[in-house]
């Protein structure tokens, strides 16, 4: 089993230090090894026992207390952390260590440590606008570290602006989030995801049941593990997830092509995963279409194929599509791979239970070029993202070195 990844949560002295209380929580439940260490401004707003059961570690106040182990404190957690979170950061933390000053357990703790410091700031609007923090911020920004910037809202001061601690979801995401091992560091992908929308008049269009959930896994998981990504997206009610580097959302199957075209050059992965409308209506009412006695029929014209376009623009990119099928499986998927000249296709029954749209679980079969088969069993759609993943990124390319 994989050791237990280790989070050093450093609390300083500002009201949201409370709120450190929820975060140790809800990184305990997801199986860190979680130390707190406080200053002495910080006990002031919350006590150690707190952090310490929710912890289940010593908390540490003070560099000169009485060793609770032969270990020398500072440097044992500074050598365990594989992440430093700040919860609250505050403008005197942040100053102390832009200027290199340790004259307490927390700030010696953070010069000791090789792990990456993340900084959730939390302080008077005018604080943190005040240039002097603001330069430090920068410094320690172009020396590596990380911020989560905090939120606008009504201050305990009682000013309004930014300066709030962003939410303990927030912080957990983000803490999640550096924790992963980033290999897929220096990759660029393009991920299409959810339904399109074909307008029929101002209050009338033609869509699909795709709830955007496949590809957005994707788009999460490629991010977390370390892409870039860009997130081209149809109508969906979801979350952009966290650490995605840009969002482009779109309506019809027109706008997704232009997305799709006017990023294909800075990505090297695509991920075709949007069910994209084939049809559109052929004409577009821009007066609503009034009821008449006798039926109605909407003349519908051919979208482009996006897929089958980005594979005539391949070069070394790796194309992975996707096959919603009810019938004939793999002879369908295995022709979609040749016309669209696919890496890959992941290809899955939708009538199957525990697979298709709307679900968080999804049945796969990988196909490759070479007509290769995978059956996967169900899992969970961030599951079959890593799979997806680990699959782009074992593709050979022949003219890639
Ligand atoms: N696709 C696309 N542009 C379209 C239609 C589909 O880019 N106009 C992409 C989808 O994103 C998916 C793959 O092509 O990666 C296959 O989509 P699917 O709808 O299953 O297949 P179609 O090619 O549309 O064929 P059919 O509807 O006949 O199954």
């Amino acid at each position: 089993m994989s050791r237990k990844k280790t989070v050093v949560v450093g609390v300083c002295g500002g009201i949201a230090a409370y709120k450190a209380c929820d975060v140790v929580s809800s990184l305990k439940k997801l199986g860190y090894d979680v130390h707190v260490i406080m200053t002495k401004a910080a006990t002031e707003f919350i006590k150690p026992l707190t952090l310490q059961t929710l912890s289940q570690n010593f908390v540490i106040t003070d560099m000169f207390a009485e060793p609770k182990t032969w270990e020398v404190e500072h440097i044992s957690l500074a050598k365990k952390a594989d992440l430093f979170l700040i919860v609250p950061g505050t403008a005197n933390f942040v100053g102390k260590i832009a200027s290199g000053i340790a004259d307490d357990m927390l700030t010696t703790t953070v010069m000791a440590t090789r792990a990456k410091v993340v900084i959730a700031l939390a302080m008077n609007t005018n604080m943190l606008t005040n240039p002097v923090v603001e330069r430090n911020i920068e410094d320690l920004k172009k020396l590596g570290y990380g911020f989560i910037e905090a939120d606008e809202g009504l201050l305990a001061c009682g000013d309004v602006g930014k300066g709030k601690l962003a939410t303990p979801e927030k912080i957990v995401e983000a803490t999640v989030f550096e924790m992963e091992e980033k290999d897929l560091n220096g990759k660029n992908i393009l991920v299409t995801a959810g339904p399109t929308v074909e307008p029929i008049d101002p209050v009338r269009y033609m869509s699909n049941r795709s709830s955007g959930k496949m590809g957005y896994s994707i788009a999460e998981r490629a991010a977390k593990r370390g892409a870039k990504v860009t997130l081209v997206s149809g109508r969906t009610s979801l979350k952009v997830p966290y650490g995605v580097f840009k969002v482009v959302d779109v309506l019809s199957a027109d706008d997704m092509y232009n997305a799709v075209m006017e990023n294909l050059e800075s990505n090297d992965i695509i991920i075709q995963s949007a069910a994209v409308a084939d049809y559109k209506p052929k004409t577009y009412s821009d007066k609503k279409i009034k009821k008449k006695d006798e039926d109605l029929s909407i003349e519908l014209g051919r979208n482009k194929d996006i897929a089958f376009e980005v594979g005539k623009k391949k070069g070394d990119r790796v194309l992975i599509g996707f096959a919603a099928e009810s019938n004939d499986l793999i002879e369908n998927a295995k022709k979609k791979i040749d016309k669209k000249n696919l890496d890959f296709i992941i290809a899955n029954d939708i009538t199957a239970k525990g697979a298709g749209f709307a679900n968080d679980t999804n049945i796969v079969k990988i196909i490759d070029k070479d007509a290769n088969i995978t059956e996967y069993p169900i899992l969970s759609k961030k599951d079959v993202a890593d799979i997806i993943l680990d699959r782009a990124l074992s593709v050979k390319q022949p003219n890639k070195k």
